[in-house]
C-alpha cells in the first residue's frame, strides 16, 4: 500500500515508517516539522533503506493536504500529526483543539476529496482517565479529564461518525498506552523539543549527564512501592501494530478501537531499577509531590489487540531500557536541534 504518514518525522511516526518500508508499503511523510524532526526521516530512511519523500505542511491547511494528497496518491493514511503534552494542552486549548481536531477533519475532508478511505488513528489510553477497574479493556468507560485527552477522545468520536456513513470507510483508533525505547541501531529515538515531561527521555538525560538527577513524582501511590505503575511498550513494537493494523484494514469496515500495550505495569522505582540493571547506571532520584492529574496504575488488556491484529508485544523492559541508552550514547543531544 502507498501510505500517507502525518507526523511522520516525529517520535513513534519515524519508527513506523521502517517498520512499514520492512513490511513491503510505500511512504510519503506529511509533517509540518514543528516537533518533528526532518533528520529522523533521513535516518529513518537509512535504516529501512530507502530514500523517504517528505511534504512539508500542516494539516490544517487544506491546500497544502489537497496539493499532497494529488501528488501522493495514497491508499491509506496513518495519522500521528498533533500535539501531545498534557501540561500544555491545559495552558494553550484552543491550539490542542485546533491541530487535533480541526487537522483532522481537514485530513478526513482531503481523503474524501482523493477517494482515499483508510485510516489509521493514534490516540492515547489517556481517553480513560482514571481508571475504574485493571487491565484497562477497550469497554472501559472513557472520561479524560484534561484538553490534550479531550482532543483525541473527540477525534475518535468523528471517526465513528464518518465511518458511518459509507461501508467503503475504514478507521481503526489505537490507543497507546506508554511508548518508549528506540529503534535497535540507535539511529532514531525520542528527541524531545525543550523539557521532557515523559518519564523514559528523563530517566535518559539524567543517565547521560544532562540532568542532575529524576523527580520520583509520588510515594504513596496504591502500588507494590509507592510509585505510579504505568504499562511501558517498546516503540518498535508499537511500530509494528500499525502495520498489522493496516493490514487489517481491507475486511475492517467501520470504526474499531484497540489497546495497544503489553499488559503488564511497571512502576517508577521498577524502571528505574531496570535501567541500571540493563545498563550499569544508577539514576540519581529525589522525592517529589505527586503531580496533578496522576494516576496510581494504568495498564492495558491486549486481547483485542492479539485477537483483531494478530499482533503481541514482543521487547521486554530490559530491551526498551538498553535501546533508550543506546539512542542517548549516539546522540546525546537527540538530532541536533536543541545543542
Ligand atoms: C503521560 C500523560 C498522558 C500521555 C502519556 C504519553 C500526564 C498526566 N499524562 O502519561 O496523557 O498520553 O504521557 O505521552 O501527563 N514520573 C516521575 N517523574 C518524572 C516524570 C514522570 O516519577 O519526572 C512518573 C509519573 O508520575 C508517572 C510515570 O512516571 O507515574 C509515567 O509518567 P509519564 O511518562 O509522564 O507518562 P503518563 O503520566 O502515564
Amino acid at each position: 500500500m502507498r501510505v500517507f504518514v502525518t507526523g511522520g518525522a516525529g517520535y513513534i511516526g519515524s519508527h513506523t515508517l521502517v517498520e512499514l518500508i520492512a513490511a513491503g508499503h510505500d511512504v510519503v511523510v506529511f509533517d509540518n516539522l514543528q516537533n518533528g524532526h526532518i533528520e529522523a526521516v533521513r535516518r529513518a530512511g537509512l535504516v529501512a533503506g530507502r530514500k523517504i519523500e517528505v511534504i512539508e505542511g500542516d494539516v490544517r491547511d487544506a491546500a497544502a493536504l489537497d496539493a499532497a494528497f494529488r501528488a501522493a496518491r495514497p491508499d491509506a493514511v496513518i495519522h500521528f500529526a498533533g500535539l501531545k503534552a498534557v501540561g500544555e494542552s491545559g495552558t494553550i486549548p484552543l491550539t490542542y483543539y485546533d491541530i487535533n481536531v480541526h487537522g483532522t477533519i481537514r485530513l478526513l475532508e482531503a481523503m474524501d476529496a482523493h477517494g482515499c478511505s483508510s485510516i489509521v488513528f493514534s490516540s492515547s489510553a489517556t481517553v480513560y482517565g482514571d481508571p475504574e477497574y485493571l487491565p484497562l479493556d477497550e469497554a472501559h468507560r472513557t472520561g479524560p479529564i484534561n484538553p490534550y485527552g479531550r482532543t483525541k477522545l473527540m477525534v475518535e468520536h468523528i471517526l465513528q461518525d464518518w465511518c458511518a456513513t459509507s461501508d467503503k470507510r475504514s478507521a481503526i483508533v489505537l490507543r497507546y498506552f506508554n511508548p518508549v525505547g528506540a529503534h535497535s541501531s540507535g539511529l532514531i529515538g525520542e528527541d524531545p523539543r525543550g523539557i521532557p515531561n515523559n518519564l523514559m527521555p528523563l530517566i535518559a538525560q539524567v543517565a547521560g549527564g544532562r540532568r542532575t538527577h529524576l523527580d520520583i513524582l509520588g510515594q504513596d501511590y496504591d502500588t507494590r512501592d509507592g510509585s505510579g505503575e504505568r504499562d511501558f511498550i517498546h516503540v518498535v513494537d508499537l511500530a509494528r501494530a500499525h502495520v498489522a493494523a493496516l493490514d487489517r484494514m481491507a475486511d475492517c469496515g467501520h470504526c474499531e478501537t484497540i489497546n495497544i500495550g503489553t499488559g503488564h505495569g511497571t512502576t517508577v522505582l521498577e524502571l528505574v531499577a531496570a535501567f541500571k540493571e540493563a545498563t550499569g547506571i544508577t539514576i540519581a532520584t529525589r522525592n517529589a509531590p505527586r503531580r496533578p492529574g496522576d494516576t496510581d496504575s494504568c495498564f492495558a488488556c491486549c486481547q483485542r489487540a492479539n485477537a483483531l491484529l494478530g499482533w503481541r508485544a514482543e521487547r521486554d523492559i530490559a530491551q526498551m531500557c538498553h535501546d533508550t541508552w543506546a539512542w542517548q550514547v549516539q546522540n546525546p543531544h537527540g538530532y541536533g536541534g536543541d545543542v
